[in-house]
This record gives C-alpha cells, structure tokens and sequence, in this order.
C-alpha cells in the first residue's frame, strides 16, 4: 500500500464514497459511509483535496499525475471521481429532511461521464439548451428531473424539452411565456413553468457573473411577476408549478440569498392568497468555493438559512449548484515548454492556454498552479505561466513563486468548473483530453481532438 498514515484514511475514505455512489439511496451502510467520505472534504476551504502529494509527487486519487500525463499527453483535465462525489452528497444530504432535488447546472461541466456519475447518485440537471437536454439524455439523466434556465429558448429548444417531458421551464421574459404556450398548443401538450424571478439584489461578486440585480438581463422583474403568474393561469397549455430565482456565480455570503429568497416568498405567499399554489421554489445556485483566501458559506451554514426561511412551508425545493460540485474536483495538467527570462519578468510558456482555460483571461481569475514534481531546494523565482497563444491576455497564472524547468508538469487547481467547458479552438488548438480518476483507475473521459476535426465541417470555396 503505497499511502501512508493519514493520506491512507483520505484515499479510502474517497475510494468508499466512490463505491457508495454505486449503490442504492436508502442503503443506509452506504450512506453512512457517503456522509463520512463527504465530511473528508473540508466544506469551508476545499483544503482537503483528492490532490494530494505522496512523496514528493501530485497524485491524482491513488494516480500519480506524472503517469497520467505519460498515458494521455498534456494539456489534460484531471478530475477525481470521489471528490465529485463527495461535493454531490455533501450538498444533497445538507437537506436530507426536507423534500428537495439537486439540479447540477451542467454547464459547469457538461462532459458525458460527468453527468453519468451525478445522474447515478440521483442527480436532476439544470440545463440552458437543447444541446445540454441532448446531453443529459445521452448520459442516462432523467429528463423528469431538469429544469430548463435561460433567456432566449428557441421554439425547437421548446419543443425538445416538451417531447421529453421535462419537470419544469423555468420562464425569463413575459414573450418567452407565449412563445411556450403557443408550442405546448401546438403539441397538444401543457407546459410545466416556473418564473425565474429577479429580486434585485446585489451577489456581491464578480460583475460579469451577477445576474440577480435589477439591470440585469435575467428573470422577470418581482414586481411584473404576479401580474405574469396571473396570465400564465389563464392559459390552457400552461401548468404553474413553482417560482425559481438565480442571483449569480461565486457568492461567499449569505446575505443576498436571505433577502432574495425572502423577497420571492414574500411573493409566493401574495400568489398563494391570490388563488395560485406553487409545488417548488428553486433557489438557484452560486454557492461559491475557494480558489484561494476566499472564505466560502458552509452548506451547514446555507441550510440552516433555508430551514429557517422555509420553516412551516410545504413547497419543495430545488437548487441548481454548478461550480459548487464539480470545482474543486479537476485540475489542468499542462506541461511547461519554454522557459523565458524576459527584461522585467520570467515566463514559463505552457502547453495550455487560454483557449483551455478562458477564467484567468476573462474575469481575471485566480487558480493555483503547482509543480507536480517539487524541485527541492532549487531557487524559486517569480513566473507568468502564460499559453502559446498570440494574445497578452493569454495567461493561465501572473506573478508566481515557482522552480520550474522546462518539461516540467503544473498543475492548475481547482479546474473543474467553467473551464473545459469554456473551452475553444482559437489559434486551431485542438481541445484537451479529459481523464476521470477512480481510486488507481484513470479512465479517458473525452479523447483529445485531432487537428483534422478542427476543420472537418469546413469546407473551401467552389472552384
Ligand atoms: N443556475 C443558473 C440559471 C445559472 O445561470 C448558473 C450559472 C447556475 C445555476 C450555476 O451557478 P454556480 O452554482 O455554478 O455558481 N463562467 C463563470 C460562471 C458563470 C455562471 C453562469 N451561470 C465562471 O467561470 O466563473
């Protein structure tokens, strides 16, 4: 057994909650031994990781990362099946005694076996088109268990997630609402909705990821909102079933989702009075995590708020965390090429770039990026890890203290949500492989693209 002490108990204890994914809710040896797995993560700082090293090396579960880089090439994603895990059951089991269904936002990694491994621990999906519903359905997901988010559905998305009896649309514009009611008449169908409503409430985040404030492109506004749900039950093609409200991406405070969500209760309670019942309320997601110093909520801490705001209630809740299980589950392995002493500053010039990961670029986001193998003792000194892409913006980490060579392997942590995901082709890079590991098994996820598929749908000019 190659752990050792305490790294022993982390690798069981993860290899166990993989197991126990295998098995049936309400397996009560199973769930036990779920919860401890899921009480291994440190919920507050994402501290205790299936990253580890052992050593002197970065492994990956029981994998060490210099091996997977030999098996499938660099850049690769990396996740780490009981930490995936893990983030699941600690979210679903904050709320064991209430009636509720976690919807992964999927597009925070929409990759096959991503949702294959959610939809087996009983995972419902929020999704944003109909190429994620396709998704959802190629991976095993029940479509009775998502919710469909998002401003501009087409008619097709529509239709799409009507045949396939989906739970719930959550509805964003008053012309979204007729254009449902004109596709659900038209299949002969009524259409499950739900107002995502905007409470107009600051997240407290980054703005380009808040999506609850009043000048925001998203939701109706609460104050339309009962003159809409009024509406919506004059229609025939229309059945209400719950409110949904989603205020954006990496909150570490509790506040904003006290006063939104006690600003859309205020309302349902006004709908209730009013003759309209509503099965659900969807509290969306945006629970943030630690990808650095940032203090993340506990879900102890935000189901303790939920209980409290729902005691006495009889509706159902849902929630659509994205980033929140699968974040700190991956991380990019990219190995460095060039090492260049430039007049002001050292670069370390990578194989992956911002077509990899677009989150350093675009909200001047923070990951990690470790060695995988430690060079002791040697000098370290301060590095931009930056992509071989023609673009300044292109870097993956600024102004790191580092002893790197080159051929060296890094890692860039906390690389599970929103980055392959965002991915591209710019400069006609192929996409990275993705790799999920189980205890000691790496399984290729996603192959890696080949150039010739970049243009495969391309086609010259008539001669
Ligand atoms: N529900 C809806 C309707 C959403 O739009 C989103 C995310 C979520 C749920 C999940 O939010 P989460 O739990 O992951 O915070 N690309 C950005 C994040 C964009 C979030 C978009 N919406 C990033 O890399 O930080």
């Amino acid at each position: 057994m190659r752990h050792q002490g305490p790294a022993a108990t982390g690798a069981e204890g993860r290899r166990n909650a993989a197991a126990a994914a295998d098995r049936q809710p309400g397996d009560s040896a199973a769930d036990d031994i779920a919860r401890v797995a899921a009480a291994l993560v440190d919920d507050r700082s994402n501290a205790v990781s299936g990253f580890d090293y052992v050593g002197g090396e970065l492994f990956a579960e029981d994998v060490p990362l210099t091996a997977i880089a030999d098996s499938f090439g660099t850049p690769c994603y990396v996740y780490s099946r009981a930490l995936l895990t893990a983030a699941y059951r600690t979210y679903d089991s904050a709320f064991d005694d209430i009636p509720h269904l976690v919807c992964y936002a999927m597009k925070a990694n929409p990759t096959l076996a991503i949702l294959d491994l959610f939809a087996r621990l009983g995972s419902g999906f929020d999704i944003v088109s109909g190429g994620e519903l396709a998704r959802v359905l190629a991976a095993g997901g029940d479509p009775g268990k998502v919710v469909f988010s998002g401003v501009g559905k087409s008619d097709a998305e529509m239709e799409a997630a009507l045949a396939a009896r989906i739970l719930c649309f959550n509805v964003e514009s008053a012309s979204e609402l007729d254009h449902l009611a004109a596709v659900a008449t038209r299949m002969g169908m009524r259409a499950p909705i739900s107002f995502r409503v905007n409470p107009d409430v600051d997240p407290l985040t980054h703005p380009y990821i808040a999506t609850g404030l009043r000048d925001s492109k998203f939701g109706v506004a609460l104050a339309d909102a009962h003159t809409l749900y009024r509406r919506a039950a004059q229609m025939p093609s229309i059945s209400i079933r719950g409110i949904d409200m989603h205020i954006g991406s990496q909150i570490t405070e509790l506040a904003p989702y006290r006063e939104a969500a006690s600003r859309m209760l205020a309302l349902v309670d006004a709908l209730a009075a009013d003759g309209i019942a509503l099965d659900h309320v969807d509290l969306g997601g945006g629970l943030g995590i630690r990808y650095r110093d940032e203090v993340p909520v506990t879900l102890a801490d935000y189901a303790t708020m939920v209980r409290a705001l729902f005691a006495g209630r009889h509706e159902r809740l849902l929630f659509e965390p994205g980033r929140r299980l699968v974040g700190a589950a991956g991380v990019l392995l990219t190995r460095v090429r060039v090492v260049k002493t430039g007049a002001v500053r050292s670069f370390a010039v990578v194989d992956a770039a911002m077509n990899d990961l677009l989150r350093p670029s675009l909200y001047d986001a923070w990951h990690a990026a470790d060695p995988v193998t430690p060079r002791r003792g040697d000098a370290a000194r301060h590095f931009d890890i930056v992509g071989p892409i023609c673009e300044s913006g292109d870097f993956l980490a600024l102004d790191r203290q580092l002893a790197i060579e080159e051929g060296d392997l890094l890692a860039i942590r906390t690389a599970g949500a929103y980055a392959m995901a965002m991915s591209s082709n710019y400069n006609a890079r192929p996409r990275a492989c993705e790799v999920l590991v189980d205890g000691s098994s790496p399984h290729l996820i996603r192959r890696r693209e080949s150039v010739d598929e970049l243009y495969a749908h391309e086609r010259r000019l008539p001669s």
